[in-house]
């Protein structure tokens, strides 16, 4: 750091909290440390059992604490503390003095410290009195929601010490998009405590995310008191490659400012896109591009939402490259940002929203919620995934003057951006730019979808998405029998292919993606909703198959038959029909030693998806044969092919038997410097490597090494499989985890943690 040219410093305060999930009178004001237990964050308040446990056991006021020792020459520096997520209610205080305090759980704050920081003093005290009680002043909060919202420091912590004046924030708007030559507007919120007036230069350097260099400028601009707004223009920029989903190239843009003997640099990832809903459809860069997604909670089995980076990561992953979905709604709140920054590296595209779940609140709730809008439009205008912005309260009642309010807040923000709201009231009024609409009208039944105008009321087309399908309408567990899975699947792929047929749908985002804990009011009693096409630990139900065979076999093959391949798991016996999950351009079904068979798509009953499952009925394999009870029971294998060629092999045992145990982690190596996590997944196979779906058995999981497991150490496996995450300790080294099954032995993975 050079004399007076001190930049920025940002310091993570993750590790080493002291934590006490009762609080006690006067704890705000106390320095006394004994007690409590020591934490990383991101922190859950409480860690909850799988299911059945009282949802109240987080609801609780908690109290955390960090001593703080700033380096010496910060003396006369800005400092702020910036939380990322703590819910919901976080009052922040100093050496037992008032700092300030944050309503609402999903949205970061910055809290100023250096005004109270004590430089006499070897540690600074920072106490945060955490409120995870169910606030009605708070969104979600004031009527039943069909989620858990946890409690605790769930996301980082930093702190951020600054000059006297510095970049607050940056909002990249990318403009002539379509043409050759591209430009910049970047609008600089300046926080300039210092009051220093006149002219401050700007260094602005563009360069792609691999660090070629695009674009190099400097400006001088005008600063004033207080926050202050800028905008400088980068005009004729070449040889810019757009964002999309196939090929999401990130630009970075680095910022430098100085004025006087002050300086801040200031970084932020952006992409080049343009992104609209329109009645006839969504358009990406002005391509056409049907939205296929699901609906993400950001929960997890025992530690709720406070899954560091690389999990969060993951979901992003499991999404966009197993799913193959090219959207994900952040149903019902702005999720983690290490998510979203991922969804910009994948091209995931993001439907993204306000906390909130059919209740409105009173005047005091309703600014908080416009609040939310703001601080969550302020967080994330840059990312390109992001192409809406959901400023309703999920399936809320219309209040005209409430929502006339949250759209005006989000344009004046962010013009770039359409705004939708998500509602399940047909006919109600539209201020958002986007209709975006629950339709749960399909119960097998009824038609899978409503058309947009029977919906919006309108006598006229307008940008339409269906937000929302099935979930409570038919809830499925990965472990339920093969028929209600078939229908689950089925009813999934119609909806799909609804969407696909109707032009004036911009897209589906289906309910929802993962299993959920959630409230007594709501699911199966156990507290879950077993609504997710995977399961709470990831896994694939058959109905994650209707979405994942939409990509081009060039991508992945796709070849699932929803069955557990036995004679007499369905009602009357057989497997017919037989819906086979496949993006090949036909299979071929072998029954024993019969000769195999050729079956296409069936095209015919799913017109609008681009890969229809095939299906087989008895016109390929007879009901003497494998359709009926009484007859001897064989294997069968079913071959994919694309273009002629054998792509994909998927052989079904006549008779499972455990044969063996698979034990995979996501990640081989972690790090010890933050808490970081991996998942691994437990599987039960057969000969053939396919699922042992009925077996009964525990594993113990055993830890070596630098690694705590999450939850318990012995687990039911269901469904034939489990899964489980393993954090690490701020300690490096190797780990192995070992998993042990009565039947099929142990298998032992290694870990290193850098
Ligand atoms: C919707 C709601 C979701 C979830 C879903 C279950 O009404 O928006 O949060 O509860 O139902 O199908």
């Amino acid at each position: 750091m050079g004399m007076g040219m001190i930049m920025r410093s940002i310091l993570a305060i993750n590790n080493d909290w002291y934590y006490k999930s009762q609080y006690e009178q006067d704890m705000e004001t106390s320095l006394e440390l004994g007690g409590f237990e020591r934490v990383n964050l991101p922190h859950a308040n409480v860690e909850l059992p799988y299911n059945y446990f009282d949802e109240k056991a987080f609801q609780i006021v908690s109290c955390y604490k960090y001593p703080l020792s700033l380096p010496k020459d910060c003396r006369g520096k800005v400092v702020y503390m910036h939380f990322e997520g703590v819910m919901t209610h976080a009052s922040v205080y100093l050496n037992g003095s008032y700092a300030g305090e944050h309503k609402g759980g999903y949205t970061p704050f910055d809290i100023r410290l250096d005004e109270l920081y004590n430089w006499e003093l070897e540690t600074n005290l920072i106490t945060v009195v955490v409120d995870s009680t169910e606030r009605s002043d708070i969104p979600p909060f004031g009527g039943q929601i069909d989620y858990l919202t946890y409690g605790g420091i769930y996301r980082e912590v930093s702190i951020g010490i600054y000059d006297k004046v510095f970049i607050r924030n940056v909002k990249i708007e990318t403009k002539n998009i379509l043409k050759k030559s591209k430009a910049l507007a970047i609008k600089l919120f300046v926080e300039n405590l210092g009051n220093l007036q006149g002219k401050a230069n700007v260094e602005v350097l563009l360069s792609e995310r691999n660090g070629i260099e695009v674009h190099r400028n400097s400006f001088l601009v005008d600063l004033d008191e207080g926050v202050d707004e800028c905008q400088i223009m980068l005009e004729d920029l070449q040889g810019i490659k757009l964002w999309d989903i196939d090929e999401p190239n990130l630009y970075e843009l680095k910022l430098s400012l100085s004025i006087a003997d002050v300086k801040d640099e200031y970084s932020c990832t952006f992409g080049f896109r343009e992104a609209c809903f329109t009645p006839e459809g969504f358009y990406l860069n002005n391509k056409k591009i049907k939205l296929r997604g699901l609906n993400r909670h950001q929960a997890y089995p025992y530690v709720g939402y406070a899954m560091p980076k690389r999990v969060q990561e993951k979901d992003a992953d499991i999404l966009k490259n197993e799913l193959h979905l090219n959207l994900v709604r952040t149903s019902h709140y702005p999720q983690s940002k290490h998510f979203l920054n991922r969804c910009d590296e994948l091209g995931l595209l993001v439907f993204e929203e306000i906390p909130g779940w059919q209740h409105i609140g009173n005047t005091e709730w309703k600014e908080v919620a416009k609040q939310n809008v703001k601080e969550m439009i302020e967080r994330d205008w840059n990312h390109p995934s992001i192409i809406l912005w959901g400023v309703r309260i999920n399936e809320s009642p219309d209040d005209d003057e409430f929502y006339e309010e949250t759209n005006k807040v989000a344009r004046e923000l962010d013009s770039t951006r359409q705004t939708g709201g998500v509602r399940c009231i047909p006919n109600s009024r539209l201020f958002e730019d986007v209709y975006t609409f629950n339709d749960f009208v399909h119960d097998g039944v009824q038609p899978p979808l409503r058309s947009q105008r029977e919906v919006t009321g309108l006598d006229r087309d307008v940008p339409y998405m269906v937000t929302e399908c099935n979930g409570h309408m038919y809830p499925t567990k990965r472990f339920d029998q093969e028929e209600r899975q078939m229908e689950h699947s089925l009813r999934h792929l119609r909806v799909l292919d609804a969407a696909y047929k109707n032009e004036n749908i911009s897209g589906l985002i289906g309910w929802c993606a993962f299993d959920y804990n959630t409230h007594k009011d709501f699911g199966s009693g156990d507290r879950i909703c077993y609504h997710g096409v995977m399961d709470m630990f990831r896994i694939s139900k058959f109905a994650a198959y209707a979405y994942s065979s939409q990509v081009a076999p060039e991508v992945e093959a796709v070849l699932e038959p929803v069955t557990y391949w036995a004679r007499g798991e369905r009602s009357i016996g057989g497997i017919i029909p037989l819906v086979v999950f496949t993006n090949c351009d036909y299979i071929e079904f072998q029954y024993g030693e019969n000769e195999p068979k050729r079956i296409y798509p069936s095209s015919e009953c799913y017109e609008g998806i681009p890969y229809p499952p095939a299906i087989i009925d008895f016109s390929v394999i007879k009901p003497e044969e494998a359709g009926s009870w009484g007859m001897i029971w064989k294997d069968a294998v079913i071959r994919g092919y694309f273009r002629d060629k054998l792509i994909v092999v998927k052989t079904l045992s006549e008779a499972p038997i455990p044969s063996d145990m698979l034990v995979e982690a996501d990640d081989s190596l972690l790090s010890s410097a933050q808490k970081d996590a991996t998942r691994v997944v437990v599987k039960l196979v057969d000969q053939y490597k396919n699922l042992l779906p009925f077996i009964d058995e525990i594993v113990k999981v055993s830890i070596s090494g630098p690694v705590k497991l999450q939850g318990p150490s012995e687990l039911v496996v269901k469904g034939g499989a489990i899964g489980f995450w393993v954090e690490t300790l701020n300690i490096q080294g190797e780990a192995e985890i070992t998993v042990e099954s009565r039947i099929l032995g142990q298998k032992s993975i290694r870990l290193s943690i850098e």
